[in-house]
């Protein structure tokens, strides 16, 4: 290799160092991600992992933003410790929902040593918000020490958090797809139009075909009433079953209820505004049904999904 890249002409053998340099750079940021252990942040091996599930759905729309914010008040309602990371790179809007204005973002842990606890935003009813925006993207041009210390950080929302809901966007995007693939579970939203059960098919689809291995669940958004909802998610969940041989978990439906339209133009989450809404109490539902699910055995927690989404980010 060395004397035929001897005999090479100048241009190419700079061409084929860079790329060398290139290589080795890639195979050191992966060396670091495989390596950067909890034991660099707490001095002792951190067993705790939080529940890491992606919210995601085919089509745009169907009240992803809105079931991750009021889900995890509903958790929070069961005295569970909820972060919710705003993980839609396009319309990041959880701050929308919730009112608030981020000072920080994502960005910050990328520039400058600045400790996760300072981003995370105490949200209403004790849950916490990380804005992501689009400081994601850069995730994939880190540097060595920042992707380690951006590892270690995301290692403390272990020790606090009993569940981490990412808000992403929607369809097969590969940024999408990259967090859905690193994700120990998923919240497959879709309402009962053919259109948004079309995709949802499909973006399953999609995620299988990447060997995607998940627990997956469902939430019918905007049923006209129960018997839609339930109705609707037997038969999507059938056609997967036969389809596409995966087995979804049933978390809920959730009514079309105007007062969730309502509760978006205060910027107040629903289940806040209106505690005894039809949706609050569907979601109350799904909270419960998540909360009795066994802990799975291969959950990765919040370190383990940094590390799988940053490594999948290097490969790119
Ligand atoms: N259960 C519901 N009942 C009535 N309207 C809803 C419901 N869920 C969502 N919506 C409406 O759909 C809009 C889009 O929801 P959003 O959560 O922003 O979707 P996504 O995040 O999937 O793009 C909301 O602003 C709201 O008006
Ligand atoms: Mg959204």
């Amino acid at each position: 290799m060395i004397c035929k890249l001897y005999r090479l002409p100048g241009w190419r053998k700079s061409c084929l160092g860079a790329m060398t340099n290139m290589y080795d750079q890639a195979a050191n940021l992966r060396r670091i991600v495989q390596q950067t252990q909890p034991t660099a942040v707490s001095g002792k091996r951190e067993t705790r992992q939080a529940r890491v599930i992606a919210v995601t759905s085919g089509k745009g729309g169907v009240g992803k933003t809105n079931l991750t914010v009021n889900l995890a008040l509903a958790l929070s309602e069961l005295g569970q410790k909820v972060v919710v990371i705003d993980a839609d790179l396009g319309m990041a809007n959880v701050d929308v929902l919730l009112g608030t204005t981020p000072k920080y973002t994502l960005v910050q842990l990328l520039d400058a040593d600045v400790p996760i606890q300072e981003i995370l935003l105490e949200g209403p009813g004790g849950i916490r918000f990380l804005p992501g925006a689009s400081g994601l993207y850069r995730l994939a041009n880190l540097e060595a020490g920042r992707c380690q210390y951006l590892l270690e950080q995301v290692a403390l929302l272990d020790e606090w958090a009993d569940y981490i809901l990412l808000d992403t966007g929607a369809g097969i995007g590969q940024t999408v797809l990259q967090f859905v693939l690193a994700a120990d579970e998923i919240v497959l939203v879709t309402t009962p139009e053919p259109t948004a059960l079309t995709d949802a098919y499909g973006m399953l689809k999609t995620y299988l075909a990447h060997q995607g291995s998940a627990r997956i669940h469902v939430i019918i958004n905007r049923a006209l009433d129960e018997a839609e909802g339930f109705s609707v998610l037997r038969k999507f969940s059938l056609a997967c079953e036969r389809f596409l041989t995966i087995r979804l978990e049933h978390l809920g439906i959730v009514c079309d209820d105007r007062q969730v339209l309502q509760a978006v133009r205060q910027q107040v989450p629903f289940f806040l505004a209106y505690p005894n809404g039809v949706a609050t109490q569907n979601l109350r539902h799904i909270a419960a049904q998540l909360q009795q699910e066994k802990v799975m055995l291969s959950q990765k927690g919040a370190r383990g999904f940094f590390r799988k989404f940053l490594d999948m980010m290097m490969w790119r």
